[in-house]
């Protein structure tokens, strides 16, 4: 829905480890606003992650199952305005859950936005059945023998009961 000629593109960044269904939900609400959405994992070595960053691509990919054309999965590194004036993004996506994301957030896109003022972070907001859900949560509650159907999508849970001795 480009008002210009110029196509619109965003960035949906975030670590992603693993994907779940807010996350899904958003990049289904945000692939309707753009012209391109563009989900970026941070490749981030100080972290421990579940997945590695090429695994959690793979997983996004059999998520997306080719259903949102318009939607790439990618890996970053660095400063993410820098990444996004890389690829062309004069959007940021980010998620807001409750109003205790709303202080992180700000911060981010307040800095962001001094660092590259040109590029604007737009809040989504996931479906209310959402709203509890984090990748975080998730590992834990999987971690320790709860059910985490509907949390994360099948293709998720299913790569989460392969982890087998990474649990
Ligand atoms: O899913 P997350 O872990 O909340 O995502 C955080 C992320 C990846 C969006 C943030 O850590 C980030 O943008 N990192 C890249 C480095 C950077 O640009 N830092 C300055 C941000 S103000």
């Amino acid at each position: 829905m480009a008002l210009s000629q110029s196509k619109v593109v965003a960035i949906y960044p975030g670590s992603f480890d693993p994907l779940t269904s807010g996350h899904l939900d958003l990049i289904s609400r945000g692939s309707r606003l753009v012209d391109k959405l563009i989900v970026a994992i941070l490749r981030n070595e100080s972290k421990q992650p579940l997945f590695s960053v090429e695994e959690r691509i793979g997983m996004i990919h059999e998520v997306l199952d080719n259903r949102y054309p318009s939607v790439e999965v990618e890996g970053f590194n660095g400063l993410l305005v820098d990444y996004a004036a890389e690829r062309g993004a004069s959007l940021i996506f980010r998620g807001i859950r409750a109003i205790s994301d709303y202080e992180y957030e700000l911060q981010m896109a307040l800095m962001n936005r001094r660092l590259r003022p040109e590029i604007e972070t737009v809040f989504l907001m996931a479906g209310e059945e959402y709203s509890f859900i984090s990748s975080r949560l998730v590992k834990e509650v999987f971690r320790l023998g709860g059910n985490i159907s509907g949390l994360v999508p099948p293709a998720v849970e299913a790569r989460l009961k392969n982890t087998g001795d990474k649990r």
